[in-house]
């Protein structure tokens, strides 16, 4: 009887683990049937199923698997990976749980505010969608389908100097200001270029990702890669020339002594460089010091996005929701504070907001949805997160995220 139990519960493991692989390509309702029956424990049953239709989710988490069984297992390495051991990207999620909610009660909360203002601009929610390039690598409609969820939904959208799809055509399907994020290059003449062109698009901010001034050790992708058996040449080629293939933003640009996108000679001085290239306000992403926030704002920055780009540059072990409260506390109000990497659930934003960010970003939820559904599966990932953001708003007493301050906020660190 004793063996059995046991043997029976390394079975189920052993299942668990093949069903949990990229390896084993199987797809439809049998496939479902089978995870269904090999689940082992309540919460397995509950998490099992691989959805088939966005309206199925329960959480943005149920689109990390159906992305998983429709991407190729290069494709959805990319999508997943970290660097290293992936330490930062579990950080990421980590850190959330290091803060607690403090919610007041018996306040009115009939209605709720979610909507934000930045530069400007009136958002309806403060979750907006993270710069990520090769979208087509996770369907065939990319950035185009994002847009068109976030544009139906009045969502921030920055686009990625990588993207699939042109600015201009991301601009026209999202229908509202898009927002450009900047590799500048190691070469100023395709910096401008890509800068002009993203102002004559209409966007009214730039983005400068500063967190990646090497490459970096993207040791998932690569695993995931080695069990990939389809021949990637036929898509990727070598060198910049080979990247930028199918790389819309850089059409028309003599690449001669242009190596990479990355810029390992930037330094502090390019903030003032771009704001006297450009009439858009600039913004800096990948901030997670109160030092670096600091020179932002001596530099002229307009703005921070504190991010460790999802645990996919450096090794730091530090989630940005730990960063945060450094950031805001040096920047004190001058310039707005943005912060992404690892938002999943709606009790995360509630977190970030009340400790001084003025709006967050997603990356990998809307990227799971669109692998899975296109632009449905981006509208529901929003809705998801839009849906239990305003149900901690409810619970905590917080009619709009302007009442949202420090006070709802426990930082268990402190204790
Ligand atoms: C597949 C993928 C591609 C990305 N490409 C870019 C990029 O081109 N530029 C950039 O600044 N950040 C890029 N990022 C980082 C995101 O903008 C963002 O910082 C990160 O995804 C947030 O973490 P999360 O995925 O845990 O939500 C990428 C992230 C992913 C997952």
């Amino acid at each position: 009887m004793q063996t059995s139990r046991i043997r029976t519960f390394h079975r189920r493991r052993f299942l668990r683990v093949l069903t949990g692989s990229s390896l084993l390509v199987l797809s439809g309702p049998a496939w479902n049937v089978n995870r269904r029956a090999i689940a082992a424990s309540p919460t397995d049953i509950a998490r099992s199923p691989v959805i088939t239709s966005p309206n199925e989710a329960i959480n943005v988490f149920d689109f990390e698997a159906a992305a998983r069984e429709r991407l190729p297992a290069a494709h959805f390495g990319y999508l997943a990976t970290g660097v290293d051991d992936d330490a930062t990207l579990r950080a990421n999620r980590e850190g959330f749980s290091k803060f607690q909610i403090r919610p007041r009660r018996l306040v009115d909360v009939a209605t709720v505010d979610m909507s934000v203002e930045l530069f400007g601009q009136i958002w309806k929610s403060p979750i907006g969608l993270a710069p990520a390039g090769s979208q087509k690598a996770f369907h065939p409609d990319g950035e185009i389908a994002a847009a068109r969820a976030a544009g139906a939904r009045r969502h921030l959208q920055i686009l990625s100097t990588g993207s699939t799809s042109s600015v201009e055509a991301v601009r026209a399907a999202h229908g509202g200001p898009l927002w450009f994020q900047l590799y500048p290059t190691d070469s100023w003449r395709i910096t401008q270029a890509l800068v002009k062109r993203a102002e004559a698009a209409g966007c009214p901010v730039l983005v400068l990702t500063v967190d990646l001034p090497a490459g970096r050790n993207t040791e998932t992708e690569r695993r995931f890669a080695r069990a990939d058996t389809r021949p990637c040449a036929s898509c990727h080629q070598p060198g910049l020339a080979g990247f930028v293939r199918r790389k819309p933003m850089f059409d028309g640009l003599d690449l001669t002594g242009v190596s990479s996108l990355l810029a390992p000679r930037l330094t502090w001085e390019v903030i003032g460089r771009l704001k006297d290239t450009t009439r858009t306000k600039l913004v800096v992403k990948g901030i997670e010091t109160r030092e670096d926030a600091e020179l932002c704002v001596r530099h002229g920055a307009d703005g921070i996005i504190v991010s460790n780009h999802g645990g996919r540059a450096e090794e730091s072990g530090r989630s940005t929701i730990e960063c945060l409260p450094e950031v805001v506390q040096a920047v004190q109000g001058r310039i707005p504070v943005l912060v992404d990497s690892g938002f999943r659930r709606g009790t995360d934003v509630f977190k970030a907001l009340a400790l001084g960010a003025k709006a967050i970003c997603i990356g990998r939820p809307y990227l799971w949805g669109l692998a899975a559904f296109g632009q449905p599966g981006v509208e529901r990932v929003l809705d998801i997160l839009n849906w239990e953001l305003e149900l901690m708003m409810r619970h905590a007493g917080v009619t709009s995220l302007a009442r949202l301050d420090r006070s709802f906020i426990l930082d268990t660190r402190r204790r």
